[in-house]
């Protein structure tokens, strides 16, 4: 499976997706907003058009997925293209690669659960601050269930350090 970058030339490609997908291309967390416009990723495309979307930020270390959508389920899109996330993350050194779910995406958990992600720290009511901030937000999310809290799950990379 070969991933293509984003960059300067794809980049409309790429917000035309998250903006369908998403809504819009701005996304709050930990209570903070994250221009999606302008973050790093890697995409699989088909014809001219985006088939799955993986979006990152890196700082201190860490590599944070950002967003994951795969319109082409159950085929090892999604998977691949975690592993390319989690290779990035060796690329520039990274310790960890992180994300954060809310509680309602049971989906998600068992997802990144079943590839080597583990619940670390809990944002209880993260969500009050969330709508703050967009409003729009709804009350209930996935499977009926009450949006309300933000998990983070993190894989700790082997990054061949000895203590
Ligand atoms: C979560 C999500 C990204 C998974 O993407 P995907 O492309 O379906 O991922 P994969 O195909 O790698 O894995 C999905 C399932 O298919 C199975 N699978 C993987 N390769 C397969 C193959 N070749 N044939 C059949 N099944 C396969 C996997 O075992 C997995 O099941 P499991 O989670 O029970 O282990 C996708 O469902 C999605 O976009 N969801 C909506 C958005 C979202 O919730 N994003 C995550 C939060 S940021």
């Amino acid at each position: 499976m070969t991933f293509e970058r984003i960059t300067s030339l794809n980049r409309p490609l790429v917000n035309q997706f998250l903006e369908r997908h998403w809504f819009t291309t701005t996304m709050i967390v930990r209570g903070e907003e994250i221009d999606m416009t302008k973050v790093d990723g890697f995409y699989l495309a088909e014809d001219g058009a985006i088939l799955a979307l993986l979006t990152y930020t890196v700082y201190d270390g860490v590599l944070e997925i950002i967003s994951l959508d795969s319109l082409r389920e159950n085929q090892g899109i999604g998977t691949a293209l975690v592993e390319a996330a989690v290779r990035e993350a060796g690329k520039q050194g990274c310790s960890k690669v992180v994300l954060i779910t809310t509680n309602d995406n049971v989906d998600a958990m068992r997802f990144y659960q079943k590839r080597g992600f583990d619940m670390a720290r809990l944002f209880r009511n993260a969500l009050d601050r969330s709508r703050q901030l967009k409003p729009e937000i709804p009350l209930i999310g996935e499977h009926g269930i009450a949006l309300r809290h933000e998990i983070e799950f993190e894989r700790v990379l082997d990054t061949g350090k000895r203590n």
